[in-house]
């Protein structure tokens, strides 16, 4: 297992909608193993392929509501099938660090995916799990918090950004 490195906004890959896993073959499986790595590694609760520069639809979720590892949820070819509700709370992504917002999200939602065995499983969730699930899932069509803020949030954001990406500049 290793540690990936996780690619940063504004890195264009963040942007690429992933495509589906058609064989989970050994290389998917060390894939999400060094993923799974990678965010207890962070440490963060999810991650999407996307972020370590795979674009395929996998993402592993881990709220750390119970001891490390054992909370551990895989999803391959996730697809939200039913949402309830909306709430807004506060978010951050491991690529867009130092960084939070209020994003608004549906409170619960069932997700139906595949799991490190190919077996197709269905998973209802409310509260933090529902909405990791539901940015994991933004990540892997190319969407990121930014883009759920209202406009003038967002340009608040490029303006500080720039500012960010002028100080390491000099
Ligand atoms: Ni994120």
């Amino acid at each position: 297992m290793a540690v990936l490195e996780i690619k940063k906004y504004p890195d264009n890959i963040l942007r690429i909608k992933a495509e589906p896993v058609r064989k989970i073959d050994s290389t998917i499986l060390s894939l999400i193993d060094d993923m799974t790595e990678t965010m207890y590694a962070a440490p963060g609760v999810g991650l999407a392929a996307t972020q370590v520069g795979v674009s395929l639809r996998i993402m592993v979720v881990d709220v750390g509501l119970k001891e490390e590892g054992s909370g551990l949820i895989v999803l391959i070819n996730p697809e939200i099938i039913s949402v309830h509700g909306e709430i807004e709370e506060e978010e951050g992504c491991l690529s867009v660090p130092d960084y939070k917002a209020q994003i608004k999200r549906a409170e619960i939602i069932t997700v139906r995916g595949l799991n490190k065995e190919g077996r197709e499983i269905e998973i209802e969730s409310t509260s933090l799990l529902a909405r990791v699930i539901q940015h994991e899932i933004d990540h892997l069509n190319g969407v990121l918090i930014i883009d759920r803020m209202s406009p003038i949030k967002r340009e608040l954001f490029k303006k500080k950004f720039r500012k960010v990406l002028k100080l390491m500049a000099h």
